[in-house]
């Protein structure tokens, strides 16, 4: 489905191509991403991007673009590191392919007067990840820009076509968006507007399509993704049913928060009561790596046995969660690939079974659709929480004993951060159990009690984190309740690690 006066952005693979889109939507024009051998199929984009990539353009059949075609269409055309060594070389120039990569911050250093750098400071920070470099250009080449060694890394062939050798799209390049428009404007008046009820729309059409008139089966957690996912499968009619699992391993009343969520947006999801089956599997475990790995399994046997025959199957995935699995090897990302790659989702997904409509998206592109779906924005604002519950905010055997009194305290701290304001300047927050018993002193007696640490964190995509600076006064009620409260809890500590090397949770 192409859009005319859509700004395509051809893909060479790099990490940061969807990026790009991301960054054209946010400046108001609609922008999709294609393989660079559909350009013969776009119906007449405003502008073209060529992305990044990993490859070097020296490479036996290194990806390509028909130029030709590329010229016919007569629109500004911007070429980012891979993508300006492929234009280089089609404009007659040579490229050195390097033998090592470049990566990290750079300077660049603005020089004549092109539209590309109109408004831009002589000298600025730019984000390189690149092997390749220009070695000759071909004779009407311009050089607008090098970097703090003199190395041209931004090249101009006529009046709008372009070549940059970093990252425009990633904030670390500083004069990056700048660019980026200046860029668009050269194709003022001819860009497709981005809305996000045209987005939602087509969105919704492509639904429909993949679903094919099938049952489509989704499981919901009450988080941001599956809520969103559950809405826009219900907006688009088709035919639907969601689970929710319960493990035993929720926050307080989560159940309840999440069966009235939906009622309110009025989805209607099954609750299938799995409690006692995840309390016994996890009896006597208390290994980390061996918790999680019952928790997944079982998972998988109590939503596939619920789910009896599966048409088609909607996961929530979002754009970080595939790049994440393709290129990095984080404990995050084989979690996120345990939970949406495991063979039983890989063989529907083979048999064109699996849809993912948020694949595209990160994750406040998501929000924002939600917010055009009607989800109200307390749902859309929770916190993150990891698929195995609390079971991995204990550490130590999980017992309902224990699951108690997490769930306890979890509470009230939360409770104390929407009340002075702190949960949303949050990225995520809960309380650790700890597995060891501390002396006390309660009423006249010697307590020998568990103590609970409380983790807070503040984040753009759960790969790094801080911990939240929070006000003494948040911390000091918040202990005060915990220890008046709870039973069993003799000490509250506060968690000020940072990710990395601490992980956001215990476990
Ligand atoms: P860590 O602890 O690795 O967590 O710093 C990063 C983010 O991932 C969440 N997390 C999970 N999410 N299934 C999930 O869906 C899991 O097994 C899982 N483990 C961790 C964690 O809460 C944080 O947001």
């Amino acid at each position: 489905m192409t859009t005319e006066g859509e700004v395509a952005v051809l893909d060479y693979g790099s990490q940061y191509s969807q990026l790009i889109v991301r960054r054209v939507r946010e400046l108001g024009f609609v922008s999709h991403l294609y393989a660079p051998e559909k350009l013969g199929a776009l119906k007449k984009p405003g502008a073209v991007i060529l992305s990044g990539g990993p490859r070097s353009t020296s490479e036996k059949d290194a990806p390509d673009v028909d130029f030709e075609k590329l010229k016919a269409f007569g629109v500004p055309v911007l070429g980012v590191c891979y993508g300006m060594q492929l234009l280089n070389i089609k404009h007659g120039g040579t490229v050195r392919p390097g033998v090592t990569r470049e990566y990290g911050p750079a300077r660049l250093i603005v020089g004549g007067d092109s539209a590309l750098f109109k408004d831009l400071p002589h000298d600025s920070q730019i984000w390189m990840s690149h092997s390749d470099t220009v070695q000759h250009l071909s004779e009407g080449t311009k050089v607008i820009a090098t970097n703090q060694d003199s190395v041209p890394v931004a090249l101009q062939w006529g009046e709008a076509c372009f070549g940059i050798q970093f990252h425009p799209e990633v904030t670390h390049s500083h004069e990056g968006t700048k660019i980026l428009a200046n860029f668009l404007r050269l194709a003022a008046g001819k860009l497709a507007k981005f809305s996000i009820t045209d987005f939602k729309n087509q969105m919704i059409e492509q639904i429909l399509q993949e679903a094919a008139g099938r049952e489509v089966i989704c499981g919901v957690s009450g988080g941001v993704d599956s809520t969103v996912l559950a809405v826009l499968l219900h907006k688009a009619g088709v035919k639907q049913r969601c689970l929710f699992v319960d493990h035993g391993l929720l926050r307080k009343h989560e159940r309840e928060d999440v069966v009235s969520q939906f009622a309110e947006v009025g989805v209607p999801i099954e609750v299938v009561d799995a409690r006692s089956r995840f309390l016994d599997a996890l009896k006597g475990v208390s290994d980390p790596e061996a918790k999680r790995k019952i928790i997944g399994n079982l998972f998988l046997d109590v939503f596939f046995g619920a789910a009896d025959h599966i048409e088609v199957m909607a996961q929530g995935t979002l754009y970080p969660d595939v790049i994440e699995s393709a290129t990095s090897g984080s404990i995050a990302s084989k979690i996120k690939t345990h939970h949406n790659r495991v063979d039983r989702v890989m063989e529907l997904k083979e048999q064109g079974r699996v849809i993912e409509p948020l694949a595209e998206l990160f994750k406040d592109e998501v929000r924002a659709l939600g917010a055009e779906l009607g989800i109200p924005h307390r749902a859309l604002w929770r916190h993150p929480f990891p698929g195995p519950g609390l079971a991995v905010r204990v550490p130590g055997e999980v017992t309902e004993d224990r699951l108690a009194i997490a769930r306890e305290a979890d509470a009230i701290f939360i409770e104390e951060l929407r009340k002075s304001g702190w949960y949303e300047k949050t990225w995520q927050a809960g309380v650790v159990l700890l597995d060891v018993r501390t002396v006390g002193v309660k009423g006249d007696e010697r307590s020998y009690e568990a103590a609970v640490s409380l983790r807070a964190v503040v984040s753009e995509d759960a790969m790094t984190a801080d911990w939240v600076h929070l006000p003494h006064e948040v911390l000091r009620v918040t202990s005060h309740r915990i220890l008046n409260s709870v039973k069993g809890i003799n000490r509250v500590l506060y968690d000020v690690s940072t990710k990395p090397p601490a992980s956001i949770e215990w476990e």
